[in-house]
């Protein structure tokens, strides 16, 4: 039996997770949804069930774009107070559900939208799962002013910060921050934070997802 592609993997999980957000939902929810390509399988199914909820939330222009060409309603982020399930991708999953976040670059939205979610369902293939975080370079949003005090923290840490091409949906910049070994992922989320100048690590440790769907290469789906 051929193994599923990566595509096929990220269909399956997507398909997972909209069972997770039927039961999640009632018809006044509003559905959080992240961005990426995973998550692209998951908007394009969301629309089977766009009557059973109000609405949803994004965290992205190219989200948004997708969910409003399936005729799925979007409200602006700041008119809702929370959403009842947010499902998202990541880029790397370790065993006590830290991620690192932010390759599409959309991070500091996402984190705004998994703060106000009840329910985070964050959906992978099982090639993000990691023993340690930090393989995959670690975004950070930056005010542009900011951007060398944050690339000599980045050094004094071991790591080596590039600033990504082109600016993010905030104006902002992103520093990708790679060959890092991240032991205490909490801990690093809060230091960072602090950095002033900082708008968001792509460490989601504190708003970690509640429940991680992971698409196997044997064909299953199994759950974190
Ligand atoms: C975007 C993200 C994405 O969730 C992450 O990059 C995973 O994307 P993909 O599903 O395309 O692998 O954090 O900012």
């Amino acid at each position: 039996m051929t193994e599923p592609d990566q595509d096929e993997l990220k269909r399956r999980v997507a398909r997972a997770a909209l069972d997770h957000v039927t039961e999640d939902i009632n018809p006044e929810s509003v559905v959080g949804v992240g961005t990426g390509s995973t998550v692209n399988f998951f908007i394009d199914m969301l629309v089977e069930i766009k009557d059973s909820f109000k609405a949803t939330i994004s965290s992205s222009i190219a989200s948004t774009s997708r969910l409003k060409d399936h005729g799925i309603t979007v409200l602006e982020t700041h008119k809702v107070c929370s959403a009842d399930v947010y499902v998202d991708g990541a880029d790397e999953v370790d065993g006590s559900r830290a991620l690192i976040k932010g390759g599409g670059g959309a991070l500091t939205q996402e984190k705004i939208v998994t703060s106000m979610s009840k329910h985070f369902v964050c959906i992978v293939d099982e090639s993000k799962l990691v023993d340690r975080l930090g393989a995959f370079p670690l975004p950070i949003e930056v005010i542009p002013s900011a951007r060398t005090v944050v690339k000599q923290f980045a050094r004094s840490i071991g790591g080596d910060p590039h600033v990504r091409t082109g600016l993010t949906e905030n104006g902002n910049i992103i520093v990708d921050v790679g060959g890092l070994t991240i032991d205490d992922p909490g801990c690093l989320e809060q230091t960072i934070n602090n950095l002033p100048g900082v708008v968001t690590v792509g460490l989601f440790v504190a708003h970690r997802p509640d429940l991680v769907l992971i698409a196997k290469r044997d064909g299953s789906v199994a759950s974190l």
